[in-house]
């Protein structure tokens, strides 16, 4: 049975990935993934094709959750089958973002077997710039903003400003900062 409906939640974010890039489009592509299963705020916008990890055996999509007011760019991927990925309110993903939960032991023989899952946070109203690459077990505090083509490899405080390969911080975002 679970295949089946595994099989059906699939066919869903297959057809919402369809869905020409219309900004009017964007709340019916929402609305298929909230159908497939993906907890996300239906004021939400995600302007294009989400690629998303798939396991007909366990229900993947119910490790993602995305909060309200959030807009998350073109061909983003969340990878996230066996840890959590969680995105808080008001954030705002550039297009070509990677999230990945998931990594491998560097030991060979381990490696043809094992690999490793961490879970992923993005705090509220963080912005995150087009191409980034969100590592396994990072978690991004609030206000923070991360530089386009950034490597998020350790965590990122709240209310600063981090890029680079890899994401260190630049500057603090006086704005936020008490
Ligand atoms: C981070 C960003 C917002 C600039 O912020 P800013 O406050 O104006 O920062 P500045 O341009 O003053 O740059 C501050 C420093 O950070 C560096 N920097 C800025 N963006 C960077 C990036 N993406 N990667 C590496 N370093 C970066 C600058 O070179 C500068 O370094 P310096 O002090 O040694 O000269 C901008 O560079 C950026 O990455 N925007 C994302 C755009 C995007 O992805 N749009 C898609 C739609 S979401």
């Amino acid at each position: 049975m679970r295949p089946a409906f595994e099989m059906l939640k699939y066919l869903l974010v297959c057809v919402a990935n369809a869905i020409p890039r219309f900004h009017a489009l964007d709340y019916i592509r929402v609305f298929l993934y909230r159908l497939a299963g993906l907890s996300i705020d239906r004021e939400t916008r995600i302007s294009g094709p989400l690629i998303l990890e798939f396991s007909f055996r366990r229900p993947t999509l119910r490790q993602i959750a995305i909060g309200r007011d959030c807009f998350i760019g073109y061909h983003c991927r969340i990878s996230a089958s066996k840890a959590q990925v969680f995105i808080g309110n008001r954030c705002n993903i550039g297009p070509n973002v990677s999230i990945d939960t998931a990594g491998h032991w560097f030991n060979h023989e381990l490696n043809k077997r094992n690999s490793y899952h961490k879970p992923v946070t993005i705090s509220d109203n963080v912005w995150i710039g087009a191409g980034c690459k969100i590592l396994p077990g990072v978690s991004i505090g609030e206000n923070s903003v991360i530089g386009a083509g950034s490597v998020v490899a350790k965590d990122i405080e709240s209310n600063v400003l981090a890029a680079g390969v890899p994401a260190k911080r630049i500057k603090v975002l006086e704005e936020f900062a008490v």
